[in-house]
């Protein structure tokens, strides 16, 4: 839903997902999509260099608090991530 308002709204759009949760199909086929992870040391720099991104929208969580609680993995990939 953000991708698809982002592109009728005309910038370009890199969708950057593991899809250990999500579904390729969700994302809006107009965006160019990049299968990877948070921690990944080398793909995010480097997607975020290549496209020019010049803004970004973290979405990627468990949205789920309880998840979140028993396994910290993404509050600590977006702690190492935001340094
Ligand atoms: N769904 C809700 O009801 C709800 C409510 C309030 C806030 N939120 C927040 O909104 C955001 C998105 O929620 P959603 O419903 O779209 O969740 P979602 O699970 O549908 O999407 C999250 C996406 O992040 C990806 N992802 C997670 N960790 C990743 C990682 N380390 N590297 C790469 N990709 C990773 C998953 O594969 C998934 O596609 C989250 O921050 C969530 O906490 C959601």
């Amino acid at each position: 839903m953000v991708t698809e308002e982002l592109l009728n709204d005309g910038p370009e759009v890199v969708v950057f997902d593991s899809l250990f949760k999500g579904h390729r199909a969700a994302a809006d086929r107009r965006a160019k999509f990049v299968e990877g992870e948070l921690m990944n040391p080398g793909l995010l720099p480097r997607t975020l260099k290549e496209n020019s991104v010049q803004a970004i929208i973290h979405l990627a969580a468990h949205s789920l608090v309880t998840a979140s609680v028993e396994t910290p993995r993404n509050i600590t990939t977006t702690t190492w991530w935001a340094d």
